[in-house]
């Protein structure tokens, strides 16, 4: 493992969920975290409390106007931005024929143009200093698609487009460019799941449970890694064995 005190790291929808898992792993390793959030303020502050040193940032990361504030941000409040974690996501599950084009375009706007908007910000930072990590929270649902979430299996399959390409672009310059795949994992976002299809699901997961939001943070952790320099452009999954 390398040292990665005294770091910045930006992780999205980092003060719940994943992401308040991912926040956690990246702060005991010395990192300072910027966590963003769009509505919940009071998960934000509780986010501070437990992290001293550590800062929250609202914004709506559909925003490409947003996204460049809390990117500007972080980098007058830190002074520098090492990891770059796009795990903020929402869904609108509907068949597509029940879809409205709103909930299409709300789902890619924040899902997929949201990793866009934030790497596109952060990058001119990252090549100045020639060393980054932008690691994006994609979905299983993104490698296998799902009945009733084109919008969002589109979005997440999206993010692997932006990964690969990304990480060709940049790979000469010190920065890796990587994906994270969860199977489901026992968060808000599942809880939303009615209990018959959950459990419906959970039958079909081969270690016969959900996952644990800091079982995903580890490998983003692992990939924020220094010592993780020659990774890139990759797609880790972390399902339980629901999809091979
Ligand atoms: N849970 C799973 O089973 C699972 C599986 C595969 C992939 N994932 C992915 O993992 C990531 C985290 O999921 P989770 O289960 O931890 O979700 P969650 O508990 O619903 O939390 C979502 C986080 O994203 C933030 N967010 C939502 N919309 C936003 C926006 N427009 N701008 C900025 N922040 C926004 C939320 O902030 P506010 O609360 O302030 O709105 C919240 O902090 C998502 O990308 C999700 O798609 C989850």
């Amino acid at each position: 493992m390398g040292d990665m005190t005294g770091q910045v790291a930006l992780v999205t929808g980092g003060v719940r969920g994943i992401g308040a898992a991912i926040s956690a792993r990246l702060a005991a390793r010395g990192v300072t975290v910027a966590a963003g959030y769009s509505r919940d303020t009071e998960a934000a502050k509780r986010f501070l409390e437990d992290h001293p040193g550590c800062s929250a940032h609202q914004g709506n990361i559909g925003s490409s106007s947003d996204c460049e504030r809390v990117v500007s941000e972080v980098l007058n409040e830190h002074g520098r931005l090492d990891i770059l974690v796009n795990n903020a996501g929402i869904t609108a599950d509907k068949t597509v024929r029940k879809m409205p084009v709103e909930d299409w375009d709300r789902v890619i706007q924040v899902n997929l143009s949201g990793a866009f908007y934030l790497s596109r910000a952060v990058l001119e930072h990252m090549l100045e200093r020639g060393s980054g990590r932008i690691i994006s929270i994609s979905s299983i649902i993104g490698e296998a698609g799902n009945i009733g979430q084109a919008n969002y299996a589109a979005a997440k399959a999206g993010l692997f487009g932006l990964t690969m390409s990304l990480a060709q672009e940049t790979a000469r310059k010190g920065i890796t460019v990587n994906c994270v795949a969860p199977g489901y994992i026992a968060t808000d976002m599942v809880a939303a799941v009615p209990k018959e299809a959950l459990d419906k699901v959970v039958a079909k997961i081969p270690a016969g449970r959900l996952g644990e939001p800091d079982e995903v943070a580890r490998v983003v952790e692992f990939l924020a890694d220094p010592s993780s320099a020659f990774i890139t452009g990759q797609v880790y999954s972390v399902n339980g064995g629901q999809y091979m």
